[in-house]
């Protein structure tokens, strides 16, 4: 979702470097683009719609020091060049940049229409430069013009302003993270670190309620409420893979599949004692709160079962985007884990705020060490899986399985007997990953590339992988795919078999396997094609695939050959299955 940048200092390619940086956070998902910098005296900019990848800095200006960067991903308003940041007022000379969303953006425009601002702009990001402009009027500063429109957004939201007779760079957060790198040359403000890697890894986090002013030489934070001071560390950011490195792979959702071979085993190899303590705060609390979205929502929907089967022990899983609606179940002894691959998602973020505003305990399970998500919680633990890039999650959601299953099996003092069997499970991955398995899997999304419905079914941990399934055929093939429990298709869902509707059925050899395979035989007597995928065939199946017996953790080995699928089904339908439309990967708005 939206990516900023900015940069002030002494170097002269701030617009060259804003372009390189915005197209580093391309991942993130984005409809359009746009650039502003500093020539002389004035503004210019440059607003496109679609993608960033093949612009050339150069083009845009190479002799300014100060820039400001925005990828867009629309909300208020159409994908439009009009709606693409930086937003400005009327004459210029203040532009904006903006993530997150000022909820009471309607109310601010009525106010600035009397007094006479006009808007060409469908978005709410075009307040900010309005209000800072009234403001600026009144104070005569722009950085405090900044901070006192800033007082005024209600919301969640990260902005970066600029004006045209000021050689500071002014940003401020609420909610959506901005990360400072502290450079050679001057100073970055960046929403992900990947924007500005390339010249820096020292960084300073700005907190929420916070704004940082810079003229490239000296920095300033301050509370964005009182303006008191505030006192930052200097971090250093270890050297990650390259964000743009998907070595011999066509792309990265491929790339990250096939990293499944390690990763599953870098997930389970955490501290024992640190899993240990986790189970332990389990054990204690009196509720506990599983919340994730999307593919990280399945994993702790998938942690029901492992929790239940493996442990029994009862947690109660919630789409976070749900979770403030059980505020009333929570107290100060209460347990929220929060699952997020990002660790920047909002509605993760507002659920930890609701679960501290009773005095709970917040442990988050991510993949991104200095997320928002990770420097909010109580207790962090992180997945391993490097970085992932493409918008659809694989590898993270197999590290997260892997240690949700890791922390039931400790919940009942049988950690080693957890990692023996997760540690098992993936070097079975590794061998199941191999080109004849999925050149196999190539032929089957051949088969079916054409229908334009799919329904996968599944019972028990395998009930939330049917419904992770159905999420990465929809967002990468653009089929309409749906995931059911196997005991519901009688209530409604059958009504829509037709003859040769595909069918995708994940079993395991577990005490369900007859139910599912039963469920499977109600399908196919409606004529259904019947796509297994089990640790062994069945005369119902008209497709078999093979995976391996993996016990506990079969929802793991199940759902890596639906992610291969998925991912040929889009590549033969020919869509980019890294960049699905509509969708971001980091989805920093409620
Ligand atoms: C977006 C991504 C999904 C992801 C979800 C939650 O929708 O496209 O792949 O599962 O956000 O993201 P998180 O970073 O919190 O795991």
């Amino acid at each position: 979702m939206c990516g900023i940048f900015g940069f002030v200092g002494k170097r002269t390619d701030a617009a060259v470097m804003a372009v390189e940086g915005l197209k580093s956070l391309e991942y993130r998902g984005y409809d359009s683009w746009g650039v502003a910098w500093k020539e002389g005296d004035h503004l210019s900019h440059k607003k496109e719609i679609g993608k960033i990848s093949g612009v050339d800095g150069h083009s845009l200006c190479d002799v300014s020091s100060l820039a400001i960067g925005h990828t867009r991903w629309a909300t208020h308003g159409g994908v439009t060049r009009e709606n693409a940041h930086p937003q400005f007022n009327e004459d210029k000379t203040i532009a904006v940049v903006h993530n997150g969303i000022f909820e009471n953006y309607q109310q601010l425009r009525s106010e600035l229409r009397t007094k006479g601002h006009t808007f060409t702009s469908d978005t709410d990001t075009e307040v900010a430069p309005h209000l800072i402009e009234e403001y600026l009027k009144e104070t005569g500063d722009f950085a405090h013009a900044v901070r006192l429109a800033c007082k005024r957004f209600t919301g969640r939201y990260a902005i970066l302003a600029v004006h045209a007779a000021s050689e500071t760079l002014v940003a401020a957060r609420t909610g959506s993270p901005l990360i400072i790198g502290v450079g050679e040359g001057g100073y970055f403000i960046a929403s992900d670190t990947p924007a500005f890697q390339a010249h820096t890894r020292t960084v300073q986090y700005l907190d929420d309620g916070e704004m940082v002013i810079t003229n490239g030489k000296n920095i300033l934070f301050s509370d964005i409420e009182t303006g008191g001071e505030r006192t930052k560390r200097e971090i250093e950011i270890p050297v990650s893979e390259a964000p743009s490195d998907k070595g011999d792979f066509a792309h990265f959702m491929l790339k990250e599949i096939m990293d499944q071979k390690e990763s599953i085993a870098r997930a389970v190899n955490q501290s024992e004692q640190e899993i240990e303590t986790i189970a332990e705060a389990i054990r204690n609390a009196k509720g506990t709160f599983l919340v994730g979205c999307g593919t990280a929502g399945k994993a702790c929907m998938a942690a029901e079962y492992f929790f239940s089967v493996v442990a029994e022990h009862h947690v109660n899983f919630a789409p976070a985007s749900e979770f403030k609606l059980y505020h009333h179940f929570l107290k100060k002894e209460s347990l929220l884990i929060v699952v997020s691959q990002s660790g920047e998602t909002a509605d993760v973020l507002e659920a930890m705020q609701v679960a501290k505003s009773k005095g709970a305990k917040v442990l988050s399970i991510v993949n991104v060490k200095g997320s928002s998500i990770d420097r909010a919680s109580d207790y962090t633990l992180c997945i391993n899986a490097g970085p992932e890039r493409a918008v659809a999650s694989t590898k993270a959601l197999t590290g997260q399985l892997a240690v949700l299953l890791l922390i039931a099996y400790a919940l009942v003092g049988r950690l080693k007997e957890g990692k023996k069997l997760l540690l098992e499970t993936a070097s079975m991955i590794n061998d199941m990953l191999n080109p004849r398995y999925v050149e196999r899997l190539t032929q089957l999304a051949d088969r079916i590339k054409r229908h334009e419905n799919l329904y996968i079914i599944g019972k028990s941990w395998n009930y939330p992988m049917a419904l992770e399934s159905a999420i990465k055929i929809q967002e990468v093939s653009y089929i309409h795919a749906e995931g059911f429990a196997g005991g519901e298709l009688k209530h409604g869902p059958i009504a829509l078999i037709e003859d040769g509707t595909p069918c995708i059925v994940l079993a395991g050899r577990d005490e369900v396997m007859p139910d599912i395979l039963s469920n499977a035989v109600q399908l196919r007597a409606r004529g259904a094609l019947i796509i297994g995928v089990s640790p062994e065939p069945n005369e119902i199946f008209d497709e078999w695939i093979r995976v391996p017996d993996a016990a506990s953790a079969q929802a793991i080995v199940n759902i890596i050959p639906i992610q291969v699928l998925a991912y040929f089904l889009a590549v033969q339908r020919g869509k980019d299955p890294d960049m699905p439309r509509n969708l971001a990967k980091s989805v920093t708005v409620k």
